[in-house]
């Protein structure tokens, strides 16, 4: 939710500053205003011609305007700011953060910041170590000053990787989710996503081309709120990162049946976006089936329903929201479905609306409820997540 925040984006002098270019994309792709103050140092990493292009604003980094001698008042930035994200921040400028020491015109800014201030470490792995770097790093944080960090590698003493600058989506990711409203903390979300394969034999399946895309970017919005997820994924290779999201990989559509009944008493909410195989074949071969004669019969028997069970398990202070993909009389097929497996309500999706569902990024949705019919744009599916959630949190 950075739609019309004003961000103060401080730089200074770090290699990573080229990245800086990154970050102000992404926070102005996700609609913030922002404004670069850098320090003398980091100017000779990147110049301010190429911040002042991306961000529109001219760059601030003296105390005065070298022409006319105006005040650039650090007292205004502190007013204006949603947040201070200080990216990238060498050990010297968290020595001076630490420390109060307001020698250039970014530690004045942060020493007058009102707004919550974020903070991207860069510096090699010695410096980071080093007691006095620990030590500014742990003051910083009890002053209430928020650290995005890179994820550490796995190796050696557990700080390997560490120092490096977080990669600039993760930090403006991280922005994002600060801004977001937590209206869903303390809620237990189950999600089903993706197709479910059915096996034939060790080496062949009855599938389907869900790519589990609009699950995902539900899990997503449903943890930025505050929610702990449940996501049950059939075949994907979709990556979830998100703390919150308690992911468990199934294959068949019983497996997933299993994983959703038995997590579903302990939820507040279920969205049932998964592509479940209807049918699979009655036996699986134990060995790779041979090609012999000129036809081949694979019999199918019925899977079981996992939304006609949860809509039966339902208790009145849970919520349980289908997803319907139509390709004719589709209100009326929706409008079935929310009957018979007790949904609050239902996103419908049309296969008639070109360039959605399936592997598309975008998607088109209806949301069909008791008390009727609200129609959306065509967006980006994690857009199409916001609605969703939005529509779940308004009901009570
Ligand atoms: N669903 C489910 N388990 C199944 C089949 C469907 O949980 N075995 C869920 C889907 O995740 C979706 C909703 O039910 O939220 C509607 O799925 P759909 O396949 O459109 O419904 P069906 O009842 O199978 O209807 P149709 O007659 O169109 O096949």
């Amino acid at each position: 939710m950075l739609r019309g925040k004003k961000i103060v984006l401080g730089i200074t002098g770090s290699i990573a500053a080229y990245k800086a270019c990154l970050i102000i994309r992404g926070l102005i792709k996700a609609g913030a205003e922002v404004q670069v103050v850098i320090t003398p140092a980091g100017k000779e990493f990147i110049t301010p011609i190429t911040l002042s292009a991306l961000t529109h604003k001219p760059v601030i980094s003296e105390f005065f305007s070298q022409r006319d001698g105006t005040w650039n008042s650090h007292v205004d930035l502190g007013l204006w700011a949603d947040a201070m994200l200080i990216a990238p921040c060498t050990a010297s400028t968290l020595g001076k953060m630490a420390n109060g020491v307001a020698d250039n015109m970014l530690i004045t800014t942060y020493l007058s910041m009102k707004a919550p201030v974020f903070i991207a470490p860069a510096m090699d792995l010695d410096m980071y170590a080093h007691p006095s770097t620990q030590a500014n790093m742990e003051r910083l944080a009890s002053f209430g000053n928020h650290f995005i960090e890179a994820e550490s590698g796995f190796l050696a003493s557990g700080l390997e990787g560490k120092g490096r600058m977080a990669e600039p989506e993760h930090i403006v990711a991280a922005l994002d989710e600060f801004f977001e409203p937590k209206d869903l903390v303390g809620k237990n979300i189950l999600l089903t996503a993706g197709p479910t394969y059915e096996k034939i034999d060790p080496v062949r399946f009855v599938g389907n081309y869900s790519s589990g895309k609009m699950g995902f970017a539900l899990a997503e919005e449903c943890a930025r709120r505050g929610a702990d997820v449940t996501l049950v994924a059939g075949p994907v290779s979709l990556k979830s990162s998100h703390p919150r999201i308690h992911r468990v990989n199934v294959e068949s559509a019983q497996e997933m049946y299993n994983a959703a009944v038995n997590a579903f008493p302990q939820m507040d909410a279920a969205i049932l976006c998964a592509a479940v195989a209807d049918f699979r074949p009655e036996s699986v071969a134990e060995e790779k089936i041979k090609r012999v004669g000129q036809t081949m019969d694979i019999h199918l028997v019925p899977n079981p329903d996992i939304a006609a069970e949860l809509g039966m398990m339902k208790r009145s202070n849970q919520k349980l929201v289908g997803f319907a993909l139509e390709t004719n009389d589709e209100e009326q097929n929706a409008q079935n479905k929310l009957e018979k497996k007790n949904f609050d309500f239902i996103v419908l999706n049309s296969l008639r609306n070109e360039g959605t569902c399936f592997k598309s990024d975008e998607n088109q949705i209806s949301i069909i409820s008791h008390t009727g019919r609200k129609d959306y744009e065509k967006k980006p599916k994690n857009e199409v997540a916001r609605d969703i959630i939005d529509e779940l949190a308004s009901m009570k």
